[in-house]
């Protein structure tokens, strides 16, 4: 199969229209089988129920070409799941993890062509959704909905890659105690604009928002969950129940356990903690960011940069993301049923 004629190593973080995507639909209560289709445009009514009330919920996950020419997927059977809890949580009805996996393997494998070669840093980015698509006019769930999932190619989703990012403490809010922060929904992102255009402006690369109730506890970033070490083989990891339980991270959290010997603490983080140098790196973590170090951290005027500082990702951040890319693409065995092959 040939490859399609793009600059791999030098992609951004961007949609790029493929060839296929799966599409299914649910009316009179029930899931068709879904079937992929070359059409990237949707047609529905004015009222759709996610135009109104933005009742749709999405994954993310990425499919890679390993180093022997295969593709694979990383865990998507945790994604199934999670689109499963978010989809309930918006009463939308969930699709099953059988047709999760098969609208992933369709979706891979018909557009194989896009998959970034092993070695370019780059991978196909897999997005699907489901969304509320008949008219809803009072304040209800939508009756019929659609399933989607497409691919694109992507880069690192910090120019730069894996280059320290400086961050800034958000004034605004994320997710409510009890509201929908553990899920993946469109809506949380929505109100997450307005402090990333704000955060873009004043210079930094992301935000990191505090728990809502007493704005003392890390939570995580708009795009990731965030990682910490001491400098002396733990790794502390934010506990929380309105972030979203990152794959990345729990992964991670078990790499860096099993693979690389280190202590776990999953625990409430201070962000005075963090302020006052308890920790040697931190980083973000997500499908889309990998391990993105963090450089400095700015808190109203008040800053701290890591010991790994703005130059160089730290050494355990490093062992960290060269571990899980190992273990994703195919060159570090893994854990039983972490790497799923697609077939061609
Ligand atoms: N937190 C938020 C808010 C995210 O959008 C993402 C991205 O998916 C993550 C965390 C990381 O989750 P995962 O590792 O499952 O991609
Ligand atoms: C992902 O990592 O898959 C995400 O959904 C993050 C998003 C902000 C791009």
């Amino acid at each position: 199969m040939e490859k399609k004629n793009l600059d791999w190593s030098n992609l951004s973080f961007s949609y790029m229209k493929t060839d296929y995507r799966f599409v299914a639909n649910y009316t009179n209560g029930a899931w068709d089988e879904g079937a992929l289709t070359a059409d990237d445009m949707i047609t529905m009514s004015e009222d759709a129920g996610v135009l109104q009330y933005a009742q749709t919920v999405f994954e993310g996950l990425k499919a890679y070409e390993t180093k022997d020419g295969r593709i694979v997927t990383f865990r998507p059977d945790l994604n199934a799941e999670r689109l499963h809890d978010s989809a309930l949580r918006l009463e939308i009805p969930p699709i099953t993890k059988e047709m999760f996996l098969k609208s992933v393997q369709e979706t891979v494998a018909a557009n194989a062509a896009w998959v970034p070669p092993f070695g370019s840093g780059a991978s196909l980015y897999l997005r699907p959704y489901i969304f509320g698509i008949n008219p809803v006019i009072g304040v209800k769930p939508a009756d019929d909905y659609q399933y989607r999932i497409f691919a694109t190619p992507v880069g690192p989703y910090f120019k730069g890659g894996a280059k320290p990012i400086s961050i800034k403490v958000s004034d605004f809010d994320r997710a409510a105690p009890h509201g929908s922060g553990n899920i993946k929904a469109g809506l949380n992102y929505a109100m997450s604009l307005h402090a990333i255009v704000t955060a873009h402006n004043e210079g930094f690369a992301e935000n990191v928002y505090l728990d809502p109730a007493t704005r003392t506890k890390i939570e995580e970033t708009g795009g990731a969950n965030i990682i910490f070490t001491d400098g002396n083989g733990t790794l502390v990891v934010p506990k929380s129940d309105s972030i979203l339980p990152s794959i990345t991270r729990r992964s991670l959290v078990y790499v860096a356990e099993h693979y690389l010997g280190m202590k776990i603490e999953e625990r409430e983080v201070l962000l005075e903690e963090v302020m006052s140098g308890k920790f040697t790196e931190g980083g973000l973590c997500g499908t889309a960011a990998v391990i993105s170090p963090i450089g400095k951290i700015t808190d109203h005027g008040r800053e701290f940069t890591f010991a790994s500082g703005m130059e160089e990702m730290g050494p355990v951040m490093t062992k960290l993301r060269e571990t899980l890319t190992g273990i994703q693409m195919g060159e570090i065995e893994a854990p039983e049923g972490w790497v799923v092959e697609i077939k061609l």
